[in-house]
């Protein structure tokens, strides 16, 4: 699944629930992942839990990513999760959140890397599904590990590695060092995926070129613009040329270019969050997008305010349409 070249929707807790996953394969995006979901609430049987493993009808290809520092556990919970049928399961290595590594969850098996190959070894034991690890650059800068990191995965039988080059102690700050990645691809037979800092089609270019990796993760950077993934898919078809154009690749969405049209787009994802969650939780959820997609626009300021105090599907389409008609008044 990895041996071709492939733009990815990072995980990123949240965010990269069904609707929005959908909206950014249907730019174009190749590959998804749920957000992380922790393997003891999965088999305490929690149902908010369960539920952030739904996949929709007509989402491409999808990993569900679990966390956890119980080797039996991430067994249990992956064979829990391989009921839903993801196209593959990926082990979370990278969380830098004080709540799951003081637990040894996510980045805190950065320092324990015994562990993190027992974690492995049981979850490729468990599932016949393809099983991805996504790591960091190491704990700290003194104790940058990532290579030893990669060997023990992929001797534990780990499909592919996502590396995201910062150490935990960095959480986002600073910059992704790509020279890791280079360095990581080189040494492991395995596939590893390229992750941080890609802002656009630049990077990407910039990405590929410098480390050598075919399916490359972007997170940030599509908050609010699942449209990125029409620039990228198209970057990436420059890159190769027909290798994509013979590969699994259909054609993408429009790429929106005025604000009217991004609207559109931001209109139709509120409505599948409200019918996916409800009314209520859904424009909850959904204030943490609006500032996203109505950004870099004169005058925006009040209806963003406005956004954010909605309770109810009819008020947040009031005020898109009054967004739309001021503009299109200019
Ligand atoms: C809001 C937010 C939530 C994230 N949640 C997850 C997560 O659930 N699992 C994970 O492996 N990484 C998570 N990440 C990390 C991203 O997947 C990614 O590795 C990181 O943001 C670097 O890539 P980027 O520069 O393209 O954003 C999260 C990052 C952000 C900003």
């Amino acid at each position: 699944m990895f041996d071709k070249p492939a733009v990815m929707l990072a995980p990123l807790a949240g965010y990269t629930d069904p609707p929005f996953r959908l909206l950014c394969f249907e730019f174009g995006a190749d590959l998804a992942e749920t957000e992380m979901i922790s393997s003891e609430g999965l088999i305490r049987g929690c149902e908010r839990t369960a539920a952030m493993m739904d996949i929709f009808e007509g989402e491409g290809r999808v990993g569900i990513q679990l966390f956890g520092s119980r080797p039996p556990s991430m067994a249990s919970a992956a064979e829990i999760a391989a009921k839903k049928r993801p196209a593959f399961i990926d082990i979370n290595f990278g969380c830098p959140v004080k709540k799951v590594v003081r637990k040894n969850g996510g980045a805190g098996l950065m320092r324990d890397l015994d562990l993190m190959g027992r974690i492995a070894r049981a979850v490729t034991s468990a599932v016949e599904l393809p099983v991805t690890a996504k790591i960091r650059s190491g704990w700290t800068r003194e104790s940058e590990n990532y290579i030893e990191a990669g060997r023990i995965l992929q001797d534990c039988g780990v499909s592919a590695v996502t590396l995201h080059p910062r150490y935990r102690s960095q959480f986002f700050r600073g910059e992704a060092n790509w020279n890791h990645i280079t360095s990581l691809n080189a040494e492991l037979e395995i596939p590893v995926i390229a992750n941080g800092d890609i802002a656009g089609p630049a990077e990407l270019r910039e990405i590929i070129n410098k480390t050598g990796c075919l399916t490359v993760m972007v997170g940030r950077a599509a908050i609010g613009r699942p449209w990125l993934f029409n620039k990228l898919r198209r970057e990436i078809r420059r890159i190769y040329g027909s290798i994509v154009e013979n590969g699994d690749y259909e054609k993408e969405a429009e790429y929106p270019d005025s604000l009217s049209d991004k609207l559109k787009i931001f209109e139709k994802f509120v409505r599948m969050e409200v019918d996916y969650k409800g009314e209520q939780r859904a424009i909850l959820e959904m204030r943490k997008h609006y500032r996203w997609y109505i950004r870099g626009y004169r005058g925006m300021k009040e209806y963003r305010a406005r956004l954010s105090r909605c309770e109810t599907l009819e008020e947040v389409l009031s005020i898109l349409s009054q967004v739309r008609e001021e503009i299109e008044g200019n």
